[in-house]
């Protein structure tokens, strides 16, 4: 079995950090989102793994290399512009062949993993097995009817009156049987060749497709408030380590990561949370549900329930929380006695300010 990712796209909803970086390398725990994927399908048994990319290219490439790091090895696809997730499977065509795959959306975290799914597809090997989730709103996705025996009877896009409230997510497993039916699908109304419309064609062919519920944590990363939900579940999880420097005026809690190189001066560190290397905190108090990337420095701070990227700088804020700080941007009060705010932000960037 090979794997395809989808790292391309236009990641709107993640914008302003998708104007600068592929919204698939956004930290979770401190880890691109990317690379928590390659490690769910490494733990398939699967290496050779194509990657579709669009004008992120270069970014995906310098953070993923050929693959070996995560035990795979990597292909890149490159797509010219966003036309949908079956037309990723139109552009892989050779790099597939004649092997059944896993498609995987490089922005979806499904910690749990899927191997239990990934034997069912290969034991029956029907023509697709996509993976489902129990979800509160059904209206808002693709969502699967199904049969007793896990056979799916037809998909609907975004139904009005649901017959299930089972969402297709990011995860689908295909044999061959899937190139006919990307070629013979007309794309959408939005321009796109959609997956569920090859799906649904090869349901009306006749072919089987079945469906396996996931029903761990799944989050597709598509807003800002889906990666700070998504942090504090990973970071919940994270095996607690203290790597770097902790002065003894400061107070750790036992569930907190402390990167090597990092140093905590005189601060407090509620976990979970995670403390990048390079990084200083001094006079602050972090967390819980905090992750703080590498060379950042938090001076006299409060911070709870964050996302801080790489190189960000904060000093002197009495209160953050549920914030999302991007890499190398700077954060700190105007100069003396000037009571209203300065703000250079770029564009669809969104600031609260209490009142
Ligand atoms: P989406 O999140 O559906 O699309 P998007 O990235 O354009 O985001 P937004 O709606 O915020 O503008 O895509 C799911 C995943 O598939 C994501 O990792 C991007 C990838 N993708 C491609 O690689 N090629 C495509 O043509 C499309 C539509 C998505």
């Amino acid at each position: 079995m090979k794997a395809l990712v989808l790292a391309g796209g236009t990641g709107t909803r993640l914008r302003p950090f998708s104007y600068s970086m592929p919204k698939q390398l956004i930290p979770v725990a401190n880890k691109p989102v990317l690379e928590h994927v390659l490690e769910n399908i490494r733990d398939l048994g699967v290496t050779e793994t194509g990657v579709i990319v669009g004008d992120t290219e270069p970014a995906i490439r310098a953070a993923l290399g050929d693959g070996s790091r995560f035990g795979v090895r990597i292909t890149y696809l490159r797509q010219d512009k966003p036309r949908g997730l079956a037309h990723c499977v139109l552009l892989a065509r050779s790099f597939l062949g004649e092997d059944d795959f896993v498609m995987y959306l490089g922005d979806n975290m499904l910690p749990e993993g899927v191997t239990d799914i990934a034997a069912a597809f290969r034991e029956h090997r029907p023509a697709a097995h996509v993976v489902v989730h129990k979800v509160p709103d059904p209206q808002a996705f693709g969502v699967a009817e199904l049969a007793g025996d896990g056979t799916v009877l037809g998909l609907v896009e975004k139904p009005r009156e649901p017959r299930s409230d089972l969402a297709l997510i990011g995860v689908y497993f295909f044999t061959p049987a899937v190139h006919e039916a990307v070629a013979a699908i007309e794309p959408s109304a939005r321009g796109e060749l959609e997956i569920t419309d090859a799906i649904q064609w090869l349901v009306t062919q006749g072919a089987t497709v079945r469906a396996g519920e996931y029903s761990g944590y799944w989050k597709d990363t598509g807003r800002a408030e889906d990666v700070l939900d998504c942090n504090r579940r990973l970071l919940a999880a994270l095996p607690p380590r203290i790597d770097g420097d902790v002065d003894t005026f400061s107070d750790i809690a036992p569930n907190v990561v402390v990167e090597a190189g990092a140093r905590i001066v005189r601060s407090r560190v509620e976990g979970p949370a995670v403390i990048g290397a390079g990084t200083l905190v001094e006079d602050s108090h972090i967390g819980p549900d905090t992750s703080i990337g590498r060379d950042c420095l938090v001076r006299g701070t409060r911070l709870a329930d964050s996302i801080v990227m790489d190189g960000a700088t904060i000093e002197h804020v009495p209160g953050l929380r549920a914030s999302l700080i991007g890499r190398e941007a700077a954060v700190h009060p105007t100069g003396h006695g000037e009571s209203r705010h300065r703000l250079v932000i770029g564009d669809h960037t969104r600031v609260e300010v209490a009142p």
